[in-house]
């Protein structure tokens, strides 16, 4: 089973790694065979599996199901749970409350937060407490209000140096991984260089330790316009399209059922149908 030390260890040794979002069993038994080391039960769930608009909507709850599901299938991927917005933010009991269901009941290994130094105080709490910590920053969907959308974050220099100060500050405080969203691909590469801990970026480059999708997009089943860092490995919305339209017709036509699908006659019992003794 992948642990945290064994991506401590592959970032010593330069080895890169792949991190997907799962959100049901099916799914992450797949993921699973697949040999993805790392899980991420996102909170993008809120909007690919509940349908919300952003991730602020979805409940610890919610995620809780999500979690026991993916918990159910995996084998061996380390499984990071991911505390949705509200359950972590006004105190640091709160987000120890908040991370030990998601151990206790969603049977994950590690949660992941969003934020810079402002949840410092909480990472450290968390990880006196024993649960690991992936930390999130650049761009932070769940401050999708407060940052005036899905933006790129650290274009400037002010700003870059902030999500670098982030970073050493999480690093201090006991996170073993962080995400880096939605960064400038240099940026990315420096914190990448200059952190003991494994980068995993998302839309932030070539130069992090290792990279995260979210499961819909790297298969092609989400719909619309896709960010620019989304590459699209199955094709399988088209897939899922083209094989239920071919279903609807079959059944329109009376070709499905066949026979191959169909059970052999009924032994004619009498007064006893279908077989029954
Ligand atoms: O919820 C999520 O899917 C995430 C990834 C984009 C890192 O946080």
């Amino acid at each position: 089973m992948t642990t945290i030390h064994d991506l401590a260890a592959w970032k010593a040794a330069g080895r890169r790694f792949a991190m997907l979002t799962a959100y049901d069993y099916t799914s992450a038994r797949l993921l699973d065979a697949a040999g993805i080391p790392v899980l991420l039960v996102g909170d993008s769930a809120g909007m690919l599996m509940l349908g919300h608009p952003t991730t602020v909507p979805v409940t610890l709850d919610e995620m809780l199901v999500f979690c026991r599901a993916v918990a159910r299938a995996a084998t061996s991927a380390l499984l990071v749970g991911d505390l949705p917005f509200g359950s972590y933010q006004a105190s640091p009991d709160a987000a120890v409350e908040a991370a030990v269901r998601m151990l206790k009941e969603g049977g994950m290994h590690a949660v992941k937060l969003e934020g810079g130094q402002p949840v410092t105080p909480l990472v450290r709490r968390l990880v006196a407490a024993g649960i690991p910590v992936m930390a999130h920053v650049g761009l932070t969907p769940q401050s999708v209000h407060a940052l005036g959308g899905f933006r790129v974050q650290g274009r400037d220099a002010t700003s870059a140096r902030r999500i670098l100060a982030d970073c050493y500050d999480l690093e201090a405080a006991g996170a073993f991984s962080v995400v880096l969203e939605a960064v400038p691909a240099d940026l990315a590469a420096t914190i990448t260089g200059r952190l003991r801990i494994p980068t995993i970026g998302i839309g932030a480059g070539a130069g992090c330790d290792g990279q995260v999708l979210v499961y819909h997009d790297m298969l092609g089943l989400t719909t619309g316009r896709r960010p620019r860092f989304v590459k699209d490995y199955g094709g399988l919305g088209d897939a899922v399209i083209a094989a239920a339209t071919r279903y609807r017709q079959e059944v329109e036509e009376g070709v499905f059922p066949g026979p191959e699908h169909t059970y052999g006659a009924t032994p004619a019992v009498e007064g006893a149908p279908y077989g029954a003794s």
